[in-house]
């Protein structure tokens, strides 16, 4: 050590901060971090079709399966045996046509699950998606109608079966629905029709910031949800456009009544998160770490190429580092069962 060259440590660099004092240490490294990632902040999805005692996996996302409701009382208790924050429901019909008519019904898939959920495990929180994908036999998020030449989501007739689909679930006992079909006005439809059929106090979480994305995938085999004809980009967003456009998106949501908001997909999108945490910290704000973000870290590890648990937690620790206070995902119950080690 050269003890004549100690006067320039003085002045911050090497070799007076040495970093690596943080690291050496188990107990220093435990110390000082900062980022958590709780069960408690976890929102598990489920997917789940009529039929009875069925649990048909899902090949795309190895672990997962669309389950009947009667399977849901044990799978709940589970779940919030395991201190999960809540589960998302997603459901397939037993018929799809071009209105989604089961989605408004009150003998549909999601009614039945969410009041099976409810009176087995009332302390587990139940969020229901609301949008017709997965109901209308065509595929797409709402009712269609012909514009510029082309079948595409009619939006202002679509809002009037979102807000009786968000009223459907509410009566079964969903504690809080969750808007995903990104048409305008959503939020305000729903926030109406839940206030006029008395539930005021359920909350809506939207999801605000959604974007067009190849890493929903796996998601449209589990929710067998697949557009028959073209694609989502006339109403999901354009990933290519200004962080701006995500942000208006969250301000036009939140003035129309969202109590939480969503930024999707999760890992490609960080930094649209941090925006809009940056920009609404008093918002309550999630992110979903979607099927195709799954899935390939599951379809590597198979393969012995990554560490499924490694990369997981690191991938969640990146977005509550990012600003994410919830985050949606397929690993809760592994998260639940592997610590935070
Ligand atoms: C639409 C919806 C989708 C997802 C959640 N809600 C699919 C889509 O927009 O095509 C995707 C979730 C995932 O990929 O895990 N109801």
């Amino acid at each position: 050590m050269n003890m004549e060259n100690g006067g320039q440590g003085r002045q911050g660099g090497f070799p007076t901060t040495r970093m690596r004092r943080l690291r050496y240490h188990p107990g220093v490294r435990k110390l000082v971090r900062e980022v958590a990632v709780s069960p408690a902040n976890l929102v598990l999805p489920l997917f789940v079709r009529p039929g009875e005692k069925l649990r048909q996996p899902i090949g795309a996302m190895p672990g997962h399966c669309q389950m009947s409701p009667d399977q849901l009382p044990a799978e709940g208790k589970e779940i919030a045996g395991l201190g999960i924050g809540g589960v998302i429901l997603f459901g397939i019909p037993a018929a799809k046509d071009a209105q989604g008519s089961d989605a408004t019904s009150e003998s549909g898939i999601v009614a039945e699950a969410v009041a099976r959920l409810k009176d087995a495990v009332p302390e587990l929180l139940v969020i229901t998606d609301v949008c017709f994908c997965e109901f209308t036999d065509h595929g797409h998020c709402g009712v269609l109608a012909e514009r510029c030449g082309q079948m595409d989501v009619d939006n202002d007739a679509t809002l009037d079966l979102l807000a009786r689909q968000a009223v459907v679930h509410a009566k079964a006992g969903a504690d809080m629905v969750a808007p995903s079909g990104m048409m305008d006005g959503m939020v305000g439809a729903i926030r109406g029709g839940l206030d006029f059929a008395g539930y005021e106090h359920i909350p809506i979480m939207s999801y605000a910031a959604k974007y067009a994305s190849g890493f929903y995938g796996p998601f449209r085999e589990a929710a067998e949800s697949a557009p028959k004809f073209g694609d989502r980009r006339t109403y999901q967003m354009d990933p290519a456009t200004a962080i701006g456009q995500a942000l208006r998106e969250v301000e036009l949501d939140l003035a129309e009544g969202a109590d939480l908001v969503m930024v999707k997909p999760a890992l490609a999108y960080l930094d649209v998160v941090r925006a809009v945490a940056e920009k609404y910290p008093g918002v309550p704000l999630a992110t979903y770490n979607v099927s195709g973000e799954y899935s390939m870290v599951k379809a590597a590890a198979e393969r012995g190429w990554i560490d499924e648990q490694t990369v997981a937690m690191e991938s969640l620790i990146a977005m509550r580092r990012a600003g994410a206070q919830i985050i949606l995902t397929y690993w809760a119950k592994d998260v639940a069962r592997w610590g935070n080690g």
